[in-house]
């Protein structure tokens, strides 16, 4: 296929609005591609269930957005990329791009040598994780924080209010007072706190992950051919697990458009 030519669209998915933090870095990024998100708020949270069952969720929605037609899919979370992105990779004749915490530029960035993964049990159990502490995390010691309740304050646009406030500072007051100097959002939905890690600790760098995995997808359409026509217009097409309604409340209070207008996108 030659360059710019192929209108169907890049399929993404997540537990429920995390991902978005990945699609918005997308889109600012590839404003002609078409999207179609899945948003797994039946299962949500992915975090705590069992690998095998998460694994489950990802072949399925999967073939969801094969049969939407996905030329390629980013798993926009780090759960589900812990447990399926190997098998995903083997079972699907399409590219996928998956994501783990940014260990090795935290390693990097780090003046103290200390530095916080915050992520879900789920991402620290797999071996993706384990293997990039192994092969990047070298020179840096490394706190592991599961952010309890974190993921769910965001799934209910919670990302500005006393409550997520409260739940950063419980979360990492005591990795910063032990000299952790830069947190890695290890989770597509801890990306929409960082506004708040700012502001309860000022003298820590906060790394998340979508920019380079938004780089990485753009970088495969343009490598595979896969990407959009020169005049295509980008679009958003949701497709909702759980309760649609619900979802789309939420999008205004993640600074996405209000309902009306992700209604038009979709
Ligand atoms: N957004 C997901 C991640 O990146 C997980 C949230 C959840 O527990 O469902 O890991």
């Amino acid at each position: 296929m030659l360059d710019g030519m192929d209108p169907r669209p890049v399929g993404m998915f997540d537990s429920g609005v995390g991902g978005l933090s990945v699609f918005r870095e997308f889109r600012r990024l590839a404003p002609r591609e078409r999207t179609v998100y899945f948003a797994d708020t039946a299962y949500f949270p992915y975090g705590p269930r069992d690998p095998g069952e998460v694994r489950k969720r990802a072949f399925a929605i999967a073939h969801r957005l094969v049969e939407a037609d996905a030329k390629l899919i980013v798993v926009a979370c780090n759960t589900a990329s812990a447990a399926a992105i190997a098998d995903l990779r083997q079972l699907f004749d399409l590219p996928f791009v998956g994501m783990v915490p940014a260990v090795k530029p935290a390693a990097q960035a780090s003046r103290s040598g200390r530095v916080a993964i915050l992520a879900t049990p789920g991402t620290f159990d797999g071996d993706l994780y384990s293997s990039v502490v192994e092969e990047f995390g070298k020179g840096a010691a490394i706190d592991r924080v599961v952010g309890h309740d974190l993921a769910e304050l965001v799934e209910r646009g919670e990302v500005d209010t006393p409550a997520a406030r409260e739940a950063v500072r419980s979360a990492l007051g005591r990795t910063v007072a032990n000299g952790a100097d830069v947190v890695v959002l290890g989770c597509t939905h801890y990306e929409f706190l960082a506004p708040a890690i700012t502001a309860e600790f000022p003298g820590v760098s906060v790394l998340g992950t979508v920019e380079p995995v938004a780089k990485r997808a753009c970088a495969l359409l343009a490598e595979l051919d896969l990407e959009a026509p020169s005049d295509a217009e980008g679009a958003l097409d949701l497709i909702v697990s759980g309760n649609r309604e619900a979802f789309l409340e939420t999008l205004p209070r993640l600074g996405f458009a209000p309902r009306g207008a992700a209604e038009a996108q979709s």
